[in-house]
């Protein structure tokens, strides 16, 4: 059984998914069950950061529009060909809404996260060292 906006990799092709509706089979793919990405959260020894920060600035206060805006952004990592962060997705849980932003290698992975508030858990995704998560609370 799959898990509601569980993502799950392919350890044969690296294939990724998410489940949007959760149902009573398992996810296979090239012939294996595929791996439900557990959500890392500790930073270790790897000398880059993975879990993505959460933060406000101000914007537009020079011309009297001052507003705060919502960042999510993984600064201290590698942004190259051989190891990226891929996507980082923003989940709202209260409000059943989901949105994700893809990177290519050398893009910023920086998400502006406009007309959303309340608790968020924002997923991280590197594609080597799989899935993290951070939350605002
Ligand atoms: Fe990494």
């Amino acid at each position: 059984m799959s898990i509601k906006f569980g993502i799950y990799k392919c350890k044969v092709c690296g294939n990724i998914v998410q489940t949007l509706i959760p149902g009573n089979g398992e996810l296979v793919c090239c012939g294996e069950e595929m791996e439900l990405l557990e959500k890392q959260y500790e930073e270790n020894e790897l000398g880059e950061k993975h879990v993505p920060e959460i933060y406000t600035m101000h914007e537009g206060c020079d011309t009297g529009t001052c507003t705060e805006v919502m960042y999510a952004s993984i600064i201290k990592h590698p942004m190259i060909k051989e190891h990226y962060i891929q996507f980082i997705e923003v989940i709202n849980e209260l409000k059943n809404e989901i949105r994700i932003k893809f990177f290519n290698p050398e893009d910023k992975a920086e998400y502006k996260l406009t007309e959303i508030d309340g608790k968020l858990e924002v997923l991280e995704l590197c594609n080597i060292h799989n899935l993290w998560r951070n939350k605002n609370d």
